[in-house]
């Protein structure tokens, strides 16, 4: 329940249409696209402007309310979702949609935090430019919330994740204030870079409201391939290979094994076998240019050549038609949602030395299966970044509950396995409330410890997303 004043000072500043009360319009506000996580809230409110954030701030931290910040609600580790008290109040960038500026000879574009990731990429294109950040969620996902989660995906290996795209940001801090950071340099040695402090800060330290990013050359050649490997080695010495050959046109090289293929071939309507047998690991290759006439498939064809004499390569596709790169892309980015229709499943977004892939893999997969027989482990991730998605899924017909009940233990034993090999526990989605016990388990404690004196500095009432990150 909120208190009626704040209520109604909250309505004065952004209007009937800025506040959703109604039970049926405020369940999708309060658990996540996979239903692993669900809040209450007393409210929710969508500023459109700045000034209204930063109005809502004010009133909400006078009244001693905790906000939690809110974009397109796909990140997969509960930092939007409010927790059960039912005193919080979400805080929905969607109204804040404002294309602010494109400025083609700055190569940047300022944008507001509720634009989609979707059309972001879009208006780049308009100007004839290309916004690399690339997701699954890209449809539905937010500027804001890419930034709150230095978001990652396919692109990284050549463009960068989140923060490294990002020039610029305006952020309504916890008392109110507006910081206008919106500054298109590429150069600015004033002291501590703060915009660093609030991308992947995911809400706890102040809203994001808008943001300067960089723009890129336009893509004008592309050619994929789906490539079937031996051993999760053969996808490390490939693409080391590519590199080598490519340089920067190695714009995707993602990895499956065959049990995330097969979950996508069992849901995802339209997406059948390539190759006429299984193989135990495919890779995704993206090669793509700037110049419309680029020899692309002349280097994969090279590439692909060497790694088929040393017996890297088993088979390969190349597609042939945008239609046929958007199929091998379907097969990829399905695996999210494939893996939902076999039940529970626990994500883990980890990441090791490229190098060590292969033996962390191998580690992984040996403790689990002694441990907990007949999970099922459904690996895949972007190979460049070192970024596995080591997703386990509960054994086959087995019931809901047993599995559950060893979340926790097969949690620890991956994260062992990650530390074990230098490596960490979120490569991309964060920490939100998922994994928040086990970042203090391992994480270096002088480094939460400095984060800590940072929360507080920023936020000494606590009242910004309290429960996520820290
Ligand atoms: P939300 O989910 O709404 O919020 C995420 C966090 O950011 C929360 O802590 C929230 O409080 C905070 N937040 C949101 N907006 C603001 C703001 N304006 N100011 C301050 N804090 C804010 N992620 C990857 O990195 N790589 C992938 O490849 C990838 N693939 C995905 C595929 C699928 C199918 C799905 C469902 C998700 C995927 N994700 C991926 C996760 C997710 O899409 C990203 O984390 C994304 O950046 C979240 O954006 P959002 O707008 O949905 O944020
Ligand atoms: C992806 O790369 O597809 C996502 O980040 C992984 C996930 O949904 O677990
Ligand atoms: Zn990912």
């Amino acid at each position: 329940m909120l208190d009626q004043q704040l209520l109604q000072a909250l309505e004065q500043v952004v209007g009937e249409a800025g506040l959703v009360r109604d039970e049926q319009r405020l369940q999708s506000y309060l658990s996540d696209w996979r239903n692993a996580y669900r809040g209450k809230a007393a409210l929710v409110v969508r500023p459109a402007s700045t000034e209204q954030v930063a109005a809502v701030v004010r009133l909400c931290r006078e009244a001693g309310v905790a906000l939690v910040p809110q974009g397109g609600n796909t990140g997969l580790c509960g930092g939007s979702i409010p927790d059960d008290s039912g005193t919080q109040v979400v805080l929905s960038l969607t109204r804040m949609t404002q294309i602010r500026d494109v400025d083609a000879g700055n190569e940047t574009i300022t944008v507001e935090a509720g634009v989609l990731l979707q059309r972001l990429q879009e208006a780049a294109a308009e100007a004839g430019r290309l916004f690399p950040l690339s997701l699954g969620a890209e449809g539905s996902c937010t500027v804001g919330g890419n930034l709150a989660t230095n978001a990652g995906g396919t692109a990284v290996l050549r463009y960068g994740n989140m923060r490294d795209l990002a020039l610029g940001l305006e952020v309504v801090l916890p008392d109110g204030r507006i910081w206008n950071g919106l500054r298109g340099l590429r150069k600015d040695n004033t002291g501590y870079d703060l915009k660093h402090l609030f991308i992947g800060s995911e809400g706890t330290l102040g809203i994001i409201t808008a943001a300067v990013l960089k723009l890129y050359p336009a893509i004008r050649s592309r050619t994929t391939a789906w490539v079937a490997l031996p051993s999760s080695q053969a996808a490390v010495d490939l693409i080391g290979r590519m590199r080598a050959l490519c340089g920067d046109r190695l714009t995707g090289f993602e990895l499956m094994s065959r049990q995330s293929v097969e979950f996508v071939l069992r849901h995802v309507a339209g997406c059948g076998e390539l190759f006429a047998e299984p193989h135990p690991w495919y890779v995704l290759i993206e090669l793509s240019d700037t110049l419309p006439d680029s020899p692309l498939a002349e280097m994969l064809e090279s590439g692909l050549g060497a790694a088929f004499e040393e017996g890297e390569a088993l088979d390969a596709v190349v597609a042939g038609s945008e239609a046929q790169v958007a199929a091998l892309w379907k097969l990829r980015e399905g695996i999210s949602e494939a893996q939902n229709h076999e039940g529970p499943s626990l994500k883990h977004d980890i990441s090791v030395p490229v190098s060590r892939i292969p033996a962390f893999i191998a580690q992984a997969d040996e403790r689990l299966q002694q441990a907990f027989p007949g999970v099922r482990i459904v690996c895949y991730g972007h190979v460049g970044d070192g970024n596995l998605h080591y997703n386990i899924s509960k054994p086959l017909g087995s019931e809901d509950a047993p599995f559950k009940a060893q979340a926790e233990a097969i949690m620890h034993l991956i994260y062992d396995v990650t530390a074990a090999f230098a490596g960490s526990i979120s490569a991309e989605h964060g920490i939100g409330q998922a994994k928040r016990e086990a970042a203090s388990r391992y994480k270096d404690p002088l480094e939460l410890e400095l984060m800590r004196s940072l929360k507080q500095t920023l936020d000494p009432t606590g009242l910004m997303n309290p429960g996520k990150v820290l």
